[in-house]
């Protein structure tokens, strides 16, 4: 008989720095699943609006995220939008600072929520952002929330900022960070929330191999 292959979708929320990106790249290539930053494709967007000086012009940027195509190579690693390799572009601080409020807009999220529920179809993947665990992927196998103080997200980001030569202090880092949790948490449409039957993981003075040791650990015990 021929051998059923279980597929898993495991979908992690949590605000920025929390840890979600570098934890849920490790899980996958440690469990072999396909991994997507749900992030970077609104970043994506954003950069589209700021390319096409439409950031003001909510209707026109719809139809332009209508006809754009956005894909990930290297299991989630690069991101290219209309095959360019933009990657390094949606982190850019100009990106930083508008992304949330174009991922507020309801008729973007469901262009691209339709994307990402395309690329999960499947299965075997694990996913992380704002809404997977709630909007995305609400019957995934495993939920996880990720959070860790404010202090300690603005220390990773800012050294993440550091390794790109952005020139910043850690008091910006911080309030950049506060300012979009804010827009994230308060927004009208898919708000980032703690879903009911997520598990919640403080990452404040973890490593990243404790992190995942811990998701990990709660998968094999399922
Ligand atoms: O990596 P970081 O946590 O800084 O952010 P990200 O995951 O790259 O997401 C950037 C922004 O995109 C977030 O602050 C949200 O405004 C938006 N986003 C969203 O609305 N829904 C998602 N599923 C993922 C990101």
């Amino acid at each position: 008989m021929r051998k059923v292959v279980p597929r898993v979708t495991i979908a992690i929320d949590g605000p920025a720095g929390s840890g979600k990106s570098t934890v849920a790249r490790c899980v996958a290539e440690k469990l072999g699943l396909l991994y997507l930053d749900s992030g970077a494709m609104y970043r994506a967007v954003t950069l589209l609006a700021i390319e096409n000086s439409v950031e003001e012009n909510i209707s026109e940027l719809i139809e332009l995220v209508k006809q754009c195509n956005i894909e990930f190579t290297e299991n989630g690693k690069r991101i290219f939008l209309d095959s360019v390799d933009v990657s390094e572009e949606i982190r850019t601080p100009d990106v930083n600072k508008l992304v949330a409020d174009i991922a507020k807009t309801p008729e973007i999220r469901h262009e691209i929520v339709k994307h990402q529920q395309r690329i999960g179809a499947e299965g075997n993947i694990i996913a992380e952002g704002r809404d997977l665990t709630t909007i995305v992927f609400p019957n995934a196998d495993y939920k996880f929330y990720l959070d860790a103080s404010i202090q300690e997200r603005a220390k990773r980001r800012f050294a993440d900022l550091q390794e790109q030569n952005v020139k910043t202090t850690i008091e910006i880092v911080e309030s950049e960070i506060n300012a979009r949790d804010e827009k994230d948490t308060s927004r009208e449409h898919s708000p980032l929330q703690v879903a009911k039957d997520a598990i919640r993981v403080d990452t404040t003075g973890k490593t990243v191999e404790d992190v995942i040791d811990i998701i990990v650990t709660h998968i094999k015990e399922k």
